[in-house]
């Protein structure tokens, strides 16, 4: 034995040739967290020490190879200054780098997921031999930062400046083939194969058939560009990359700016390059929030999977309604795996429900991601009927009929009494209380909301909801069917909107306010796209409907109407009355026509500013200030009461829920990160600047305590 840790050992295998392999104890899968890192050291320093050695093989005893740094670990980390961030990589990256520098053939036998932190540990040796299935990648722009252990370096000498660009900027997981095409591993083993290949590779380094320093050379060196195809590399491709990203995400184009700056400078001063730009982005706010975003989705992840010990089996699920959720719930359940019957009372809403599913999966196949008889077994999954025959088979019922107490009532009663008496029903009304539709039910602890967002394909969050009586058997086959069938379920209570609806419409509130008092709502979603939304107010009401937001804003106003009810008639009232619902009919606070490919576009219409003018008091040319102000102080203040009322857990089911169910801007990590970020105390000040407008724009006592305190809710 060469080393002995706990996430490290290194032994002689055979003829001279050593073996590092990673398996960290107590944990399931390889990272590199601070202990990995010291042991590495260690390992190192031994390697150095032993004066025989021929080669060294990098192994991993998990399923993964190395999985990337332990994110638990950055928010400390991150928290230090940007010079202390600095010597931190430069102390890791030495270690790297004595590793690359060893005096002998080094090889990665690469036998599962190797990505970030795991994949610049492959990268810093001689070569790569790679398992079919294993992937390979840099993702850690997903977390507004870019590689820091070498990555920027290795990979753009090693690949080509295009394909770094294209891997670390995109920060996909790549397939072997891939990977192999692009010259990131040098060839594709059997997994039981790997080390014995690794092997060959030394043995042919040594008998002069592989020339493994000028590799080595190669990769620590310059980038091999001249200075105009060096311009011409990275001036392109900072200009498309920095469109895709746009301005909010700013880590990919520092990538390649710090790539182009290193690119004619040999590996130790690159790194000092490297490791200068990595700090200056962990330093920025997007990333803390999109690490915090991680933090949360681990948690809620962590919180499914305890419900999903105390769930029962869901072999066969059934839906109610095949109407634009019904058809999405049966196309994803069946696409997912669980056999699902699809009952409607009429045949064109069957025939509608299959219309939605085949639309899916045509679009599945011609993507090239399912072939026409996988298609057709997910198809033959979904079982249309107009009768209850086989429900008694059935383990787990979503109802989803037009959005009326009265109809849900008779059609959960209905079918209770023709399901077994252990079966879960469900409910995806958006608004109406849970509580109200247990009732008239036999058995109400068998009974929660399971509410899905549109399109249902598309959008990854589930609520689950629990009614008074809901049992946690209930809660937890809702919950493990939810992810069985691909979505994020995040469990809340009972209230008029449950979490998302109630905190959506007092942000439509701050709108209709807006556009009251003579603000342009074109102008409205500029602003708000440019703060991040993925659709301004203006235009996602559309989306949504005029009729279901009308029908959905009244039931919040009656729900709380010391803060909803609204003393004015509102923009979005307008256009219903005048049947503009959006884009269902092609006309809503925009036109909508069809582009050449057939999708539709929205167009400016005149004719709503004509429509509007009654309600509008006067014209404001507001600033963007006071737009974004009044918008998100109701949407931030609802989710604060959310979390006071208890309907969510905690601040992480809460901002996950915003950012998967409405599409907050993820970089700004949620409604209450926002406020955190901001400070509690600056918050509250803002608020009380628009106290005039309304209860919708009163901070809370104990958010008013926090700003008093600097008590934050991601402690
Ligand atoms: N559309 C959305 O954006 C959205 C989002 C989340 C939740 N929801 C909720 O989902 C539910 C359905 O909405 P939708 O937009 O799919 O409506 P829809 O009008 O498209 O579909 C409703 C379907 O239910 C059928 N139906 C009516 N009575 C029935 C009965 N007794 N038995 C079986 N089927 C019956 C109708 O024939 C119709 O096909 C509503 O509660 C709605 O609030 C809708």
């Amino acid at each position: 034995m060469i080393y002995e840790g706990k996430a490290i050992t290194v032994k002689e295998i055979e003829g001279g040739i050593a073996q590092l392999d990673f398996d960290l104890q107590g944990e399931s899968v390889n990272k590199f967290n601070r202990l990995t890192i010291e042991e590495l050291h260690a390992a190192t320093d031994a390697l150095k020490a032993q004066k025989k050695l021929k080669g060294l093989v990098i192994t991993s005893s998990k399923d993964s190879f190395i999985v990337g740094a332990d994110i638990n670990e950055f928010t400390d980390l991150f928290a230090g200054s940007e010079e202390d961030l600095v010597a931190n990589n430069l102390r890791a990256n030495a270690i790297f780098s004595a590793v690359e520098d060893l005096p002998f053939p080094t090889v990665t036998a690469i036998n599962g997921i190797a990505l970030g932190g795991g994949f610049e540990m492959c990268l810093a040796t001689d070569y790569r031999v790679m398992a079919p299935k294993a992937k390979v990648g840099l993702p850690e722009v997903k977390l507004g930062i870019f590689p820091g252990f070498g990555g920027t370096v290795r990979l753009s000498r090693l690949v080509g400046v295009d394909n770094a660009v294209e891997w670390i900027c995109g920060g996909a997981e790549n397939r072997a083939d891939a990977a192999l095409k692009t010259g990131a591993v040098d060839a594709i083993v059997e997994p039981a194969k790997l080390v014995e290949a690794a092997v060959a590779i030394i043995n042919q380094c040594n008998e002069g058939k592989l020339d493994y320093e000028a590799r080595r050379e190669e990769k620590k060196g310059k980038i091999k560009l001249n200075a105009m195809e060096s311009m011409m590399a990275f001036e392109i491709s900072k200009a498309f990359v920095g469109g895709k990203a746009g301005k909010n995400y700013p880590a990919p184009v520092e990538a390649i700016k710090v790539m182009q700056k290193h690119a004619g400078l040999t590996r130790d001063k690159a790194i000092e390059v490297e490791a200068k730009g990595f700090a200056k982005m962990a330093k920025t706010n997007v990333a803390a929030c999109l690490v915090g975003l991680f933090l949360n989705d681990q948690e809620l992840k962590k919180k499914a999977k305890a419900w999903e010990k105390e769930a029962s089996d869901v072999k066969l699920a059934a839906v109610l309604g095949a109407g634009i959720m019904g058809g999405g719930i049966a196309y994803q359940s069946a696409l997912k795996g669980t056999p699902i019957i699809m009952k409607d009372i009429n045949q064109d809403g069957i025939a509608l429900g299959l219309k939605e599913a085949k639309k899916q999966l045509t679009k599945r196949v011609d993507k090239g991601r399912m072939n026409a008889g996988q298609m057709a077994d997910v198809l033959n999954s979904i079982t249309p009927t107009l009768n209850y025959g086989d429900f008694k088979n059935v383990d787990l019922v979503v109802e989803a009929v037009v959005e009326n107490p009265k109809v849900k009532d008779a059609v959960l009663c209905e079918v209770e009494e023709m399901t077994r008496d252990d079966a879960i029903l469900t409910s995806n009304t958006s608004t109406i209380s849970i509580d109200l539709l247990a009732k008239n039910l036999k058995r109400p602890e068998n009974f929660c909301g399971m509410h899905f967002f549109n399109p249902v394909p598309m959008m990854p969050l589930v609520e689950v909801i629990r009614g008074k009586k809901t049992s946690d058997r209930a809660i937890a086959t809702t919950v493990a069917y939810a992810k069985a069938i691909g979505k994020t379920p995040i469990v809340v209570n009972d209230c008029p909107g449950f979490l998302v609806n109630r905190v959506l419409f007092p942000y439509f509130g701050g709108f209709s306010g807006l556009i009251r008092d003579g603000a342009d709502f074109q102008k409205v979603d500029k602003v708000m796209e440019k703060f991040g939304w993925p659709m301004g107010p203006a235009y996602l009401l559309d989306v949504v409907g005029m009729d279901t937001a009308k029908h959905a804003n009244d039931v919040m106003a009656e729900g709380f109407p010391e803060r909803m009810k609204a003393d004015y008639k509102s923009a979005v009232e307008v256009m219903f009355e005048n049947d503009r619902y959006g884009q269902k009919n092609e006309k809503g606070f925009y036109k909508y026509e069809l582009d050449r490919k057939g999708k539709q576009k929205k167009v400016v219409d005149e004719e709503t500013y004509k429509l509007i003018e009654p309600v509008v008091q006067g014209k404001n040319d507001f600033s963007d200030e006071d737009i974004i102000a009044r918008m998100m102080l109701p949407l931030c203040l609802e989710t604060v009461r959310c979390l006071e009322d208890g309907i969510v857990a905690g601040p992480a089911d809460a901002d996950m829920g915003l950012i998967f169910g409405i599409g907050f801007p993820p970089f700004r990590g949620g409604a209450l990160r926002y406020i955190d970020d901001m400070g509690a105390d600056m918050f509250v000040e803002l608020a009380d600047k628009f106290a005039d407008l309304g209860p919708l724009y009163h901070p809370t006592e104990k958010l008013r305590e926090m700003a008093r305190t600097g008590e934050k809710f991601f402690g």
